[in-house]
């Protein structure tokens, strides 16, 4: 009770997890449906007997608040919530455990009317073992949820939710899972390469057994490294239990062949499979992926595998529409493909607490680096509160360590003051339980004063009227920018509301404070604020939103987003983003963008035309971006509005087109365009995807200031999460909603979308047993 259930019983159980083969050494049930919401807990309501009939049933994750994508309070859900299921024991002999992998901010579970102590925090797993509190059927589980503000990480504060920049609305925001175990099993298994670059390379195995009885016999542990099912080195040591309870166990796989290394374009990813027997015959087994790289942050920068990479990435928050963190597997690892893909970001600081699992595996899987860090905002609180600080950041590593994505660890509240023996505790927690990584933790101010983590890491807002600066790196230290830009440039940036010019300015300060990382070796590289747009009551925001996102909380790109999409290889892929709109209504600049107009591009040389004519030439400015690759282009866009002119781009690589957009000024073509994230969903009443509505013109092209209504409906086995109808009052011309699976239910679902003026679009994706 009360330690990180083993990570792979979570991810074995996740969509898209490899298939638990050894059914008959690890049952691993994911509680997700039939799931009875209560609403605000009622006194009695844990109680085994009370009758729950009239409590809504629900699927996990779930929110205990109805909200919209906006215009959040934290009243909507502060106080006691109530959850409550019923469930058989699997079948089978052993021990079972009860993991929960996320309760936003508390939780106090409550089995057949034992209750175990309050779990305070909603960001890392728990686990209870529940063996001898377990009946074979009509087991009842209460879920007491405290979404109040307590004197836990990252509250505290005694100013209330305000003093944090997130929202947190409560809710058990991730999986639920019942484990059923032999009476010794591996509990955790970290495996750790070492010396990956030379012939020495190894991986140190750690297993904890946990036996509640030790078996009569020989026991021994197996350790196995496989690629793609093939396996590569393994080795046996034979274990001795010092009596029940938890014993480590460990194991070196040298003598390795040559590995693929795991590194930002090719990660690859070997599995490390651990076996218990007992007089040779497999009684547990246990699976962790891994991979084989070395990270290092030196004075001059991060080396990835011997080779020195410039960290390029943004800040990433947890926070959706309509159900804050509650998001599925699939929405969080959409996610990491933006990010990666779409932005073309080598990491991403998952600001400012730890992120699910599924979200880390993408990020393996895609080749995204990661900083993790425990949760935090500027604010540390008494001695309670410290405690659990340094009990976050243990759990943290001990459910993440063997990601080859994580290559920091954050051990710090963000921007909180140095606390010189607070964080040295955290640093050395890190040290102990991993040792391979290095720690930091961002700050506002450059002073080293009682500083004992190893990267420096500054959260670098620096600016004048016009740019986004950067302050000369902390010297002798490695040192990266964790943050920069946010909305600098004014209170309530960046809404789609705003004008193109402020719109597109966004694009400018990121290229800006990218191309001052470029500028010296000693910048490790940069992390910008932010990613997505997220909720909050902190500082300047607007009906409780924060919108520095270079795409927005529905995770649509602005003309922010159009200096990321273009930092990637041309032959990869060439990229022509404008950060304008070919808009000539009435709120748009009456002469098109004008002298200024910049545009996201890795081509190398970007021609424009209006209604057919070459009207200028795109150019870079080595003068104010002399560092980047794929720096900004502008163009002269100054026309005359009448007649609906049309605008082509056209991109060359090597005199060759290869790319080409047109954008219309005529409103009388444009519609409504809507676009699903996935063509197939898992009908487990979880699973969801994301579908986007947009105003766009005859080419296709996002239309702002686009009012009025759109009106969603849904035919087939799915619910919609979201405002129906969706008001572009606050968000013009774009929106999303997101539509789940219902368990059990297989088939066809369409979603569409209708607007007055701009008509209907539609779309379909399919529900099936399993993932196709
Ligand atoms: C930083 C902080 C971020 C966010 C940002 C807003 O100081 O670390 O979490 O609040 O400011 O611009």
């Amino acid at each position: 009770m009360g330690d990180a259930p083993p990570a792979s019983a979570l991810i074995s159980a996740g969509a898209d997890a490899p298939p638990n083969t050894d059914a008959a050494l690890n049952t691993v049930t994911v509680l997700r449906d039939e799931w009875r919401f209560g609403g605000r807990f009622v006194e009695g309501s844990t109680a085994p007997e009370f009758d729950d009939d009239a409590f809504a049933v629900v699927t996990l994750p779930h929110c205990v608040a109805d909200l919209s994508w906006h215009e959040w309070q934290p009243a909507d859900w502060a106080g006691e919530w109530i959850y409550r299921r019923r469930f058989d024991r699997p079948a089978g002999a052993g021990r079972l455990f009860l993991d929960f992998a996320g309760v936003m901010s508390a939780a106090t579970v409550t089995l057949n009317g034992h209750e175990f102590p309050k779990q305070l925090g909603g960001y890392l797993p728990v686990s209870y073992e529940i063996t001898d509190l377990v009946r074979d059927r009509g087991n009842a589980l209460a879920v007491l949820v405290d979404g109040s503000w307590l004197n836990v990480p990252p509250d505290g504060s005694p100013d209330g939710p305000a003093a944090v920049d997130y929202m947190q609305p409560a809710g058990i925001h991730r999986d639920v899972t019942l484990r059923l175990e032999p009476a010794t099993f591996i509990a955790d298994l970290f495996a750790k390469p070492l010396d990956v670059l030379s012939a020495d390379r190894r991986v140190e195995v750690s297993c904890t057994i946990d036996s509640a009885d030790p078996p009569v016999g020989d026991l021994a542990l197996t350790v196995a490294v496989r690629l793609d099912g093939q396996p590569m080195a393994d080795t046996t040591v034979d274990i001795q239990l010092v009596g029940s309870g938890r014993t480590v166990a460990a194991a070196t796989l040298d003598r390795l062949p040559d590995v693929r290394l795991w590194d930002v374009d090719s990660p690859t990813l070997y599995d490390v499979v651990a076996t218990l027997t007992l007089d040779g015959a497999p009684i547990h087994r246990q699976q962790r992926r891994i991979g084989f790289r070395e990270a290092r942050f030196e004075r001059d920068g991060f080396y990835l595998n011997g080779r020195r990479l410039q960290l390029f990435g943004l800040n990433r928050h947890s926070i959706y529409p309509y159900v804050g963190m509650a998001m599925p597997a699939r929405v969080q690892r959409k996610d990491a493909e933006i990010l990666a893909r779409d932005f073309n970001c080598n990491m991403v600081r998952c600001s400012h607490y730890p992120q699910t699992t599924e979200f880390l595996d993408a990020c393996d899987e895609l080749g995204l680096l990661v900083w993790e860090e425990p949760p935090g905002w500027q604010y540390v609180g008494d001695e309670e509160w410290q405690e659990l600080l340094v009990r976050d950041v243990h759990d943290m590593i001990v459910r993440d360590r063997n990601h080859p994505s994580v290559v920091i660890w954050g051990v710090h509240a963000n921007e909180s003051a140095i606390y010189p023996e607070l964080y040295t505790r955290t640093r050395n927690v890190a040290y102990e339980l991993d040792g391979t990584r290095q720690t930091s933790g961002s700050l506002t101010s450059q002073s080293t004063e009682g500083w004992v983590q190893d990267v420096f890491a500054f959260d670098d807002y620096s600016h004048d009227a016009e740019n986004a600066l950067l302050k000369p790196p902390v010297p002798d230290v490695p040192y990266l920018v964790a943050e920069a830009v946010g909305a600098l440039d004014g209170p309530h940036y960046y809404r789609w509301t705003d004008g193109q010019d402020i719109l597109a300015k966004q694009a400018y300060l990121h290229a800006q404070v990218h191309d001052a990382a470029l500028s010296d070796d000693r910048y490790s590289g940069l992390v910008a604020w932010c990613a997505f747009d997220y909720a909050s009551q902190n500082g300047y925001t607007y009906k409780s939103m924060k919108t520095p996102g270079v795409a927005d909380i529905f995770r649509v790109p602005k003309p922010g987003a159009a200096f990321y999409r273009s930092q990637v290889d041309p032959r990869r892929r060439p990229v022509l983003e404008p950060a304008f709109f070919w808009d000539f209504g009435p709120e748009s600049p009456p002469h098109g963008p004008g002298p200024g107009a910049l545009i996201g591009s890795n081509c190398d040389r970007v021609e424009a035309y209006v209604d057919g004519t070459h009207v200028d030439s795109a150019r870079r400015d080595p003068a104010r971006f002399p560092h980047l690759e794929h720096a900004p282009y502008f163009l002269d866009l100054t026309v005359d509005p009448s007649g609906h002119p049309e605008l082509r781009l056209d991109g060359y690589l090597g005199g060759e087109l290869v790319i080409s957009r047109s954008m219309s000024a005529d409103p009388t073509g444009d519609r409504l365009r809507l676009d699903l994230d996935d063509n197939a969903l898992v009908s487990d009443g979880s699973d969801a995807t994301r579908a986007v509505f947009r105003a766009v013109d005859a080419y296709g092209n996002q239309r702002p200031f686009q009012t009025g209504e759109v009106a969603l409906s849904i035919t087939g086995p799915a619910a919609l999460i979201g405002d129906n109808p969706f008001s572009f009052a606050d968000i013009p011309g774009v929106g999303a909603v997101w539509v789940r699976s219902l368990p059990g239910q297989t088939g066809v679902v369409t979603v569409t979308a209708t607007h007055p003026v701009l008509g209907t679009a539609s779309g379909q994706f399919h529900c099936g047993e399993t993932q196709q």
